[in-house]
């Protein structure tokens, strides 16, 4: 009955909402949708949504006010929304947004057959964002942004509720994925031909075999290296305060997984640290960022930071530039508090103003930016293997690859040199990729 029916999806947020992407994808390709990249001509337009700061939300709703320009969608088309945002505003949805038809929340994409079908039999307003499901890890993807790397599931959820963040309210409490399951979805990724894997979660390195099967985060990352075909692993994000030294054993000991490590830092003052609702400090971290750089392995280290959260002093301020400096981390997402609603600190006092958020961001992006160059000249002349995964759509000779670093180097190459891992050497920089050459040519 839908033989022939199209789909379209954007996707706002994270790797977790890409990822949840794909498997809603492979969903409705099961239902016997077809994935169409032209939103014009879809008759099922979904957005997947973040919720994390303001702005994310403010960019879903005026796309949802002038839809049919936005997307030129057909007046038949059916509009659902997905994701963070369709969790935490629930059925308000269809008051703010009268044209939206659907709202899902991410725990329940294993339910969307039956959703969308009583849609297609005329219901409005359908709505599922319930967090109760046992069917939450049943969604295997069916279809992957990229045929080399997948992202697998291994965490949903978090219960930590740091005093700035949505996540707990819109993922719902923390779950882990019984290990067996995230084995077998990686052993059929790499008969599939899939040679890199991402385990995902919110603080992946908190996952517990709910089986009991598997001891610990750091043996699921051991038996996942044991699978045939499995050239890199990587996960993301573990947070600082179960950051044990295992976790750089394993990388040391193990060479599938992949020696690049993201730990978001937040701010570099425990004053801070401690109204953020953290759980641990400068000194504690630097601890953990200690024992990563006597690793015998050179980790690449990123991170995240906010500016500008409420009662942020000057000299609170510099104490994340020194850190930041003293880490000396590999790449940065940094970003301005924004407040939202149903977190502690939405009510915090002593707000920046936004002025002040902006000079901060400015002033923390432009010291990273020195920072990376510095790292990045200290590469040149040096020889790596990259998995090669994408080419420039201008000239197909122009091929990109990723590092176990995960740093990525530009280089010429054959396009069939796609999905292959090859050597290059680094010959030029930039503050957020490499230049290089094939090795041997
Ligand atoms: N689980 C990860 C973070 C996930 S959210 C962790 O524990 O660190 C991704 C990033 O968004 C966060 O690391 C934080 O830097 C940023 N972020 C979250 N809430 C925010 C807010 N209210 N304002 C600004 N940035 C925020
Ligand atoms: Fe948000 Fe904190 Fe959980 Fe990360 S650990 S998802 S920042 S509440
Ligand atoms: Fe990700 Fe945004 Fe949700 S960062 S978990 S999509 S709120």
């Amino acid at each position: 009955m839908n033989q022939g029916k199209k789909f379209f999806i954007e996707t706002f947020g994270c790797q977790m909402n890409h990822h949840d992407s794909e498997k809603v994808s492979g969903r409705l390709v099961k239902m016997g949708y077809v994935p169409t990249g032209n939103a014009s001509e879809a008759d099922l337009l979904l957005l997947n949504t973040c919720n994390i700061r303001e702005k994310a939300n403010q960019k879903v709703f005026s796309r949802l006010g002038a839809v049919r320009k936005t997307y030129g969608a057909k007046p038949t088309a059916k509009i659902g929304l997905l994701g963070c945002m369709a969790q935490m505003e629930g059925a308000s949805i269809f008051k703010k947004a009268p044209k939206v038809d659907l709202v899902v929340g991410s725990s329940s994409y294993s339910f969307l057959p039956e959703l969308v079908s009583r849609l297609e039999q005329g219901e409005r307003q359908v709505i599922d964002v319930s967090q109760d499901s046992d069917r939450l890890f049943e969604t295997e993807a069916g279809a992957r942004e990229s045929p080399y790397k997948a992202f697998v599931t291994i965490m949903e959820g978090c219960n930590r509720f740091c005093s700035f963040c949505v996540v707990p309210y819109t993922r719902g409490p923390e779950r882990s994925r019984p290990g067996r399951h995230v084995l077998s979805e990686v052993e059929s990724l790499s008969s599939r031909g899939f040679r890199e894997v991402t385990l995902l979660g919110q603080t992946v390195n908190s996952w517990r075999d709910p089986l009991g099967e598997i001891s610990c985060f750091t043996d699921l990352l051991r038996r996942v290296a044991r699978i045939e075909g499995i050239r890199r692993i990587r996960f993301t994000s573990p947070h600082p305060s179960d950051f044990q030294p295992d976790i750089v054993e394993v990388i040391e000991t193990v060479p599938e997984v992949c020696n690049q490590i993201h730990l978001p830092l937040q701010s570099g003052s425990t004053a801070v640290l401690q109204r953020m609702k953290r759980d641990y400090t400068r000194e504690q971290y630097l601890e953990k960022v200690a024992f990563l750089k006597r690793s015998k392995r050179d980790i690449a280290l990123s991170t995240d930071i906010i500016v500008g959260f409420p009662g942020e002093t000057q000299q609170q301020f510099e104490e994340t530039l020194s850190m930041v400096e003293t880490v000396g981390y590999d790449s940065m997402f940094s970003f301005k508090f924004s407040p939202r609603p149903g977190t502690e600190a939405f009510a915090f006092q002593d707000v920046i103003p936004e002025a002040e958020k902006s000079r901060r961001l400015q002033v923390l992006q432009q010291f990273q930016r020195k920072i990376q160059l510095e790292r990045h000249a200290r590469l040149v002349g040096k020889e790596f293997e990259v998995l090669v995964d994408g080419s420039s759509r201008r000239d197909s000779r122009v091929l990109a690859g990723r590092t176990t670093q995960n740093k990525i180097v530009n280089f010429s190459g054959p396009p069939e040199l796609l999905g292959r891992f090859v050597p290059v050497k680094v010959t030029d920089y930039a503050p957020n990729s490499l230049r290089g050459e094939l090795v041997g040519c």
